[in-house]
This record gives structure tokens, C-alpha cells and sequence, in this order.
């Protein structure tokens, strides 16, 4: 071999000593490189030294000069990258940044209407009320015939709304639970029923097309206004605190007599704002003795049995609960309002 192809291999076995090192990404790979390169037994370099005594005296001389030459600049790169390796091995794997602000729980927390139904059902649980739940899909028997709607009546202008095909009709308020529970259950009965319901309505900032309400149903034998009046009054106080509550006389085509139930306004305590409407009162619930039709229509026998029904909105209720201004704050899932009520 002549002096200019061994110092070629010099010069490749130094160009590929770079990359190899390089590459070597922990200590041990790194001990691996440098014997494949540089190692006393079998290392690259120690096969090209062992060329020198077959060269022309003249050359080697100059041989052993690359040969060194390239033998320092194998080991520095090699000591460089064994520093390297072992100041990162001292740390952590990944980096931290200790200014990041900590990633915080999501904890979940209940809507303020279901806060309300939640709480109206326990207080109506303890007078022994069950649940009772029916299908938001209703049928105009159901919604309509059968709780002694005649087919033209003006009640029925708000309740005219999204029908689904010919007599199925999304439920304009929880009373064919009424009908549906009594035709399932002889009395006596006692039922409470939350959904929701749909009307004609505009969404605006005290009516929405979609809310919920809690139906009451109580059937049996004796029973008379006076259970009605003594019921909703001891729910009220229970609910509100000491409030004060008042019946007006109302009308329902499923109810006789009927009446719709007052609270005193939570807003200004009776002394009229305009939450109320300057009226100092917040209706919140229409009620009335189960007409004696509305029992037959379920198979109820009406001259046996007497009954009391109410419905009830837990959106205003919970408006009147928590001062919200705005019915539409109950739909817009911003958690910055509802944040402050989740319970
Ligand atoms: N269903 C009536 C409504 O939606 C409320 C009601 C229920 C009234 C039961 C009397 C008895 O307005």
C-alpha cells in the first residue's frame, strides 16, 4: 500500500467517526463506538497502524503523523460527546417548566334546574310521592283528548306546536303523566313527574320553546281542595322559607276549580321590582282538583275517587331562587354562570 491510499482511509475512518458519535444517544452506545473505532484489539484505527511497516521507510514518517493526527481528533470528538451525555443523564428526562400553571380538576356539578327538581322531588318524597316519568313523543290523546281539551279551544293556541306525524305531538306539558299513571296504578296515588316540554313559544328573556316542569298527582278516596291548598303551602315554606304565598283563581280545561299559586317575590321581598313585574308576586305553579272527565278518561272512577294536580316550572323556580335575570342564561351552558351555582 502507498501513503496516499492510507491516508484516504484516515480521512473516511475520521469522516465517519463524526456520525457515529454522533448517533451514540447514551454512555454505552458511546463505549461501543469508540472500540469499533478506536479500541486497542480490534479497533478500526489500530488496523490501519498496523499498514505503517509495510510502507517505504521514506513514508512513514509522515504516515504515523496522519495516523496520529486523525487519532486525537477521533478522541476528542469522543470526549466531547461522553461529557455531553453524562450532564444529561444527571437530569431530569423531560424538561419542567416550573412557571406553567398546574392543569386544575374538573369537578362536575349539577345544572341549577336540576338543583331545583332534585330538591322539590325530596320534599314531595318525604309527603310520600314517588317519580313518575313519561315519553316526550306524546300522542294528542295523551297531551290533549284525554285531559278534556276540546279540538278548537284557545288553550290550545300556545300548546298548536311540533307535531312529529298525524296525532303524535312533542309533549306541550307533563300532564299525560297524569293519565298515563292512572291508567297503570289504582289510587291511591301520589306522583311527582319532571320533564321537559315543548311550546310555541319565543326565546326570549322569560320564555324558552323548551323547558322543563314537575307534574303532582294526587288521587283518592276524600280528597278535596283543602288538601291541595295545605300541600302547596307546606311545600312553599319548606322551598322558599317564610314566604308569603297566595291562590288565584285560573283556568285549565283538566282542572276544576283551578288556581295559580303566588310566591312572595325573592327579588324585593313583596315591595314589587322588576323581576316581578312591580307586582311584588312570581307565579309558580297552576294547579286545580282533577276533573271528574280527566279521571274517567283514564278509567278512574270519578264519583269513588277525588284528586289534586299541579305543574310547576323549575326554570323560574330556579330564577326566583338565584336572582337570574335572564331565561336564556339556563341554556347557554356558560360555564362562568353556571360556575357560580353548580352544587
Ligand atoms: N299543565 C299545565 C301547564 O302546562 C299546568 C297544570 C298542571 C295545571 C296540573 C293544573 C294541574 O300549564
Amino acid at each position: 500500500m502507498i501513503l496516499q491510499d492510507l491516508i484516504r482511509k484516515l480521512e473516511d475512518l475520521e469522516a465517519r467517526s463524526s456520525g457515529l458519535v454522533a448517533g451514540s444517544v447514551t454512555l454505552a452506545e458511546l463505549e461501543s463506538v469508540r472500540n469499533k473505532l478506536v479500541g486497542r484489539k480490534s479497533g478500526e484505527l489500530g488496523g490501519l497502524v498496523k499498514i505503517l511497516p509495510s510502507l517505504a521507510p521514506s513514508d512513514r514518517r509522515d504516515a504515523g503523523a496522519a495516523v496520529n493526527r486523525v487519532k486525537q481528533a477521533i478522541e476528542l470528538t469522543l470526549a466531547d460527546r461522553q461529557a455531553a451525555l453524562a450532564e444529561s443523564a444527571s437530569e431530569p428526562a423531560r424538561p419542567r417548566d416550573l412557571t406553567m400553571p398546574a392543569r386544575h380538576l374538573w369537578r362536575g356539578g349539577r345544572h341549577p334546574v336540576t338543583q331545583v327538581i332534585d330538591d322539590i322531588e325530596s320534599i314531595f318524597r318525604e309527603l310520600g310521592f314517588t317519580i313518575a316519568l313519561g315519553p316526550e313523543a306524546e300522542t294528542e290523546w295523551y297531551n290533549f283528548s284525554a285531559l278534556n281539551f276540546p279540538a278548537d279551544h284557545p288553550a290550545m293556541d300556545l300548546h298548536d306546536t311540533l307535531y312529529l306525524g298525524e296525532n303524535i305531538v312533542l309533549r306541550t306539558h307533563t300532564s299525560p303523566v297524569q293519565i298515563r299513571t292512572m291508567q297503570q296504578f289504582p289510587p291511591p296515588i301520589r306522583i311527582l313527574a319532571p320533564g321537559n316540554v315543548y311550546r310555541r313559544d319565543f326565546f326570549d328573556a322569560s320564555h324558552a320553546p323548551m323547558f322543563a316542569q314537575i307534574e303532582g298527582l294526587a288521587v283518592d278516596e276524600g280528597i278535596s281542595f283543602v288538601d291541595l291548598k295545605a300541600t302547596l303551602t307546606y311545600f312553599a315554606r319548606r322551598f322558599f322559607g317564610p314566604a308569603r304565598t297566595r291562590f288565584r283563581p285560573s283556568f285549565f280545561p283538566f282542572t276544576e276549580p283551578s288556581a295559580e299559586m303566588d310566591v312572595e317575590c325573592r327579588l324585593c321581598r313583596g315591595s314589587g321590582c322588576a323581576g316581578c313585574r312591580n307586582s311584588g308576586w312570581m307565579e309558580i305553579l297552576g294547579s286545580g282538583m282533577v276533573h271528574p272527565r280527566v279521571l274517567e278518561a283514564a278509567g278512574i272512577d270519578g264519583e269513588k275517587y277525588t284528586g289534586w294536580a299541579f305543574g310547576m316550572g323549575p326554570g323560574r323556580i330556579a330564577m326566583l331562587r338565584y336572582g337570574i335575570p335572564d331565561i336564556r342564561l339556563l341554556y347557554d351552558s356558560d360555564m362562568r354562570f353556571l360556575d357560580q351555582i353548580a352544587g
